[in-house]
């Protein structure tokens, strides 16, 4: 996904920038992510989403607030699809209603930002059983295993994010890829700290960059990261900025986002690689609970 955050935020050209370079790069379908706050004073341009509807597959909505369905026909006439991120019932029903093409539940174990507080089978269970649109699973997912449950369930597919942060192709800083694969599922932390820039936003992390932030006092300069207009500037404990390969200073101390799902994280591979590995392990499950399910059926036949 193309990041509104990457992307400066509100800027319509900068948008058409990064849409227009990912084109050039692939034939194969994109999408563009914004994060919809309902505390934002400064929201997207309109224009923002325009640009990204006129040249994305889909645009998609992180929904941490109630969905436009005024936004969500505007994406259709220029041409996108709509997926909505959710993490409660209510706001999946609601992005149904606004006209959602795709939904993606997100469970509370998820890396990065967080947006309700229930596990993701709980709420993947009463989602599915109330909306009829695609849904996606995303959160704790990062092995085979996983993503056989999360299908098993009735999901249409799975969203993975942690994962793909130590993937070769990632931006990610070193340091924090070799973090993340030093970690397991219970060195996360859901927290609010990383707030300097974006105030109660729940998020996880890894624990260890939590505790390393607390050697400084919130906002104190802790390195320099690259603007998207090429300038370094300033990174302030418990800002919220991403660790990429660009930033200096004590990047262990920045938000290492990370999901439970870090327990799958055992080596830097290829995006390639990872997900023919997912679905491989995926795909072989699946067969084998046909197999055994079928044998099941035919046993109480007899
Ligand atoms: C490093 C990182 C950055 C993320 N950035 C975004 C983002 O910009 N927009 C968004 O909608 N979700 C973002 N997410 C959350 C993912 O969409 C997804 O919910 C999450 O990664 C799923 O959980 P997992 O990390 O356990 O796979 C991010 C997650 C991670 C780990």
């Amino acid at each position: 996904m193309v990041s509104t955050a990457r992307a400066g935020g509100s800027d319509p050209a900068a948008i058409a920038g990064l849409v227009e370079r990912t084109r050039a790069l692939t034939p194969r379908p994109f999408g563009v992510n914004f994060i919809v706050r309902s505390d934002d004073s400064t929201p997207p341009d309109p224009m923002c989403f325009e640009m990204a509807a006129r040249g994305a597959t889909a645009v998609e909505l992180f929904l941490w607030a109630e969905p436009d369905p005024k936004l969500f026909d505007a994406i259709h006439r220029d041409g996108a699809l709509v997926i909505c991120q959710v993490g409660s019932l209510e706001t999946a029903l609601a992005a149904e209603r606004a006209g959602s093409d795709v939904i993606v539940v997100q469970g509370v174990e998820a890396g990065g930002h967080v947006l309700g507080t229930l596990g993701l089978l709980p709420l993947l269970c009463d989602v599915l059983d109330k909306v009829k649109v695609p849904v996606l699973g995303a959160g704790g997912v990062s092995s085979g295993r996983a993503i056989a449950a999360v299908l098993a369930a009735g999901a249409d597919g799975v969203r993975v994010g942690t994962r793909f942060a130590a993937a070769a192709e990632a931006q990610a800083h070193p340091i924090y890829q070799q973090a993340l694969i030093a970690a397991g599922a219970e060195d996360t932390v859901y927290t609010e700290a990383f707030s300097v820039g974006w105030p109660n936003a729940p998020h996880r992390v890894l624990r260890s960059c939590l505790e390393a932030a607390q050697r400084y006092q919130k906002g104190e300069i802790i390195g320099e990261r690259l603007s998207l207009d090429g300038t370094r500037i300033p990174v302030r404990a418990f800002g919220v900025g991403v660790a990429d390969r660009e930033t200096t200073g004590d990047v262990a101390a920045m938000p290492l986002w990370a999901g439970e799902s870090v327990s799958g994280v055992a080596d830097i591979q290829p995006a390639a690689d990872i997900v023919r590995e997912l679905s491989e392990q995926a795909e072989m499950l699946l067969r084998t609970f046909r197999v055994d399910t079928m044998n099941v059926d035919s046993a109480s036949d007899c």
